[in-house]
């Protein structure tokens, strides 16, 4: 979801400003935009659709030479998507300031305001509250960029990351956030701020993060921070942990693909260094120092959206079984407007790749105000959700650029069964069981790599129905969130309706969709439900769906009842979800790619939602 890049320095800004925002398209946006302080002037362009269409832009307007500028991928919240909308914007001209500003994030008063602001003359000509606050900073401007943002910020509610530049102060660059990530790489003589490091990495590995309510002036050999209220700041400047190579394409096609190519190596870091065999332990040194509470908590929730959500309702499963603690999940977003009730011992786990998810981050606060214990289970290290729990576990799968979530997933469920066995081994669990458990976890990364080896089986049974509109994705137990997961894929890159659902629940509707030919995905590997599931695909099967199953290897019957079957290695009930989901991450990539659908950056999707 929006991108933000900006640049003071020494070297012409566009180049880098432009390549900045290829590294933030992942996240998802619809136009693009930038301005460059040329000479004193301001030099902008702005396109709707991909950022090459912006380049081809600023191509024909001639160069935009200059050494400070802001640019931006927008994924529309207020107004259509068009040029006038996409950011950067402006305040009012007829101040004569020249301040140009770029945001991610959502003004909620910004109706409020631009009454006020229309009432003192302002004229608008976008539909956005990213235009508001512009001219906000405009009418407070008094010849200082910094205390301008600082006031208007004051007057703000709601999300912000955002850039500002002024035509009157050619060396200098405000930059601020509250709820919205924003990152300042720190080089020599030179800034970087983006969204997020990957933006950032190509120039400098030192870098701060800027916590909410905080403004950054940057010139181009200092920077001073402080609150919206001037009180000085402190910044903290870390080396970023990040390899330039993770984020390249390598010789894949496209990052989904690599990522699910990813998935054995990935795991190998999550379990790297926790897994104590020999003692039956699992290791979490982010909440050694909550195991008691944890151990002894009563109830635990796991909240969570899009696939982060489907991994939370494994968890769940995880949690019981091997925690045997009470647990449940909730789509975040429900759960923060529903008045949930946190009672003494209660844990509320956020689930989430980005760490920025707007609806997770506000669950978890809802929770922690209500006096639970909030967890993280993030991968995106020193995110917003990060730095909001009191102590989490990180996935290290390494980042994620391919906007369907791949990697991420099986590492939120590799993460959620050690959190269980965490807590199971004190409480019932015995060393010797968790160290069978320990060893099967350890043979994971391996048994994916074996389903990894069906891509071009996949691929081929997959051209068998692609021309079909509706698919269905069935599974019980466990296997149902799989199936959940498998219908979000497909629906979210080749854009083929798709629904999952446990398979029991079939029988008391979704059965009439069933005609000649529909495709119905059958989650359906050897587990206690098996039995039950083969009914359900007799079920199908008379009705003339063809069933594809995603089965365990060895098992000669599902042949004769399934038009494909996706054999993947045998592994405990319990750990099923991370090697079934592979085929079906498969199946979907395959099928996008048929269909000539951008894989990594599906229409209208984000990879990071920060908007609620
Ligand atoms: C978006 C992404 C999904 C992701 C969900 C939750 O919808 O497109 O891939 O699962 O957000 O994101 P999170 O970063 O919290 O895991």
């Amino acid at each position: 979801m929006c991108g933000i890049v900006a640049y003071i320095g020494r070297r012409p800004a566009t180049p880098i400003l432009l390549e900045g925002l290829k590294r933030l398209e992942y996240r998802g946006y619809d136009s693009a935009g930038v301005a460059v302080l040329e000479g004193g002037k301001l030099k902008m362009a702005r396109a709707v659709g991909r950022v090459r269409n912006l380049e081809e832009l600023i191509e024909k307007q001639g160069k935009f030479e200059g050494s400070l500028g802001i640019a931006h991928t927008r994924w529309a919240t207020h107004g259509g998507v068009t040029d006038k909308n996409a950011h950067p914007h402006c305040d009012d001209s007829k101040l004569g300031h020249g301040i140009a500003i770029i945001h991610n994030g959502i003004i909620e008063n910004y109706a409020s305001l631009k009454t006020y602001l229309t009432e003192k003359g302002h004229t608008f000509v976008s539909d956005t509250d990213t235009e508001v606050l512009a001219h906000l900073i405009g009418e407070v401007y008094k010849g200082d960029l910094e205390k301008a943002v600082q006031a208007a910020l004051r007057e703000v509610t709601g999300a912000y990351a955002i850039a500002v530049v002024c035509q009157k102060e050619p060396d200098v660059l405000v930059v601020a956030r509250k709820g919205s990530p924003l990152m300042v790489g720190v080089g020599k003589d030179e800034y970087v701020v983006a969204s997020d490091s990957s933006a950032i990495v190509a120039h400098t590995t030192q870098a701060f993060t800027l916590a909410d309510y905080t403004v950054a002036k940057l010139t181009r050999d200092s920077f001073r921070t402080s609150t919206v209220d001037d009180v000085p700041v402190n910044a903290q400047v870390k080396e970023l942990e990040f390899d330039l190579a993770e984020i390249e394409l390598g010789n894949f096609e496209h990052y989904m693909l690599k990522e699910i190519y990813e998935q054995p190596r990935a795991l190998r870091m999550t379990l790297q260094g926790r897994v104590d065999m020999r003692g039956g332990q699992i290791v979490l040194g982010g909440i050694s120092q909550l195991a008691r509470q944890l151990a002894t908590s009563r109830r635990i929730v796991f909240v969570g959206q899009g696939t982060a959500l489907h991994a939370c309702m494994i968890g769940t499963y995880l949690m019981e079984e091997l925690g045997k603690i009470p647990s449940d999940w909730s789509y975040a977003s429900e759960f923060r407007y529903r008045n949930p009730i946190v009672e003494e011992g209660t844990v509320v786990v956020a689930v989430s790749q980005s760490g920025e998810t707007a609806d997770t981050l506000a669950a978890l606060q809802e929770a922690k105000s209500r006096g639970a214990m909030a967890l993280g289970i993030v991968n995106v290290v020193g995110s917003s959700i990060s730095r909001e729990t009191d102590a989490g576990v990180y996935l290290r799968v390494g980042p994620e650029i391919g906007v369907a979530s791949t990697k991420a997933f099986v590492g939120q469920v590799m993460v959620a069964s050690m959190l269980s066995l965490f807590v199971g081994r004190r409480r019932y669990l015995s060393a010797d069981h968790v160290t069978k458990f320990l060893q099967a976890l350890d043979r994971i990364p391996a048994a994916i790599e074996r389903a990894l080896l069906l891509s071009d089986h996949i691929k081929k049974a997959t051209e068998k129905y692609i021309e079909r509109e509706n698919w269905l994705f069935l599974g019980r137990g466990l296997n149902w969130p799989v199936a959940l997961e498998g219908a979000l894929k497909l629906k979210e890159i080749s854009y083929i309706h798709a629904e999952g659902m446990p398979a029991a629940e079939m029988k008391h509707g979704p059965i009439a969709l069933i005609d000649k030919g529909m495709p119905v995905v059958f989650v359906a590997t050897r587990n206690s439900q098996y039995e039950k599931v083969l009914s359900n695909i007799q079920e199908v099967r008379s009705r003339g769906g063809h069933v594809i199953a995603v089965a365990t290897e060895g098992d000669e019957d599902i042949k004769s009842m399934a038009e494909d079957v996706f054999y993947v290695p045998d592994v405990p009930e319990l750990l099923q979800p991370l090697v079934t989901v592979v085929p079906l991450q498969l199946m979907a990539y395959h099928a996008a790619v048929m269909r000539g659908k951008d894989v990594d950056k599906p229409r209208n999707l984000a990879k990071s939602v920060t908007v609620e």
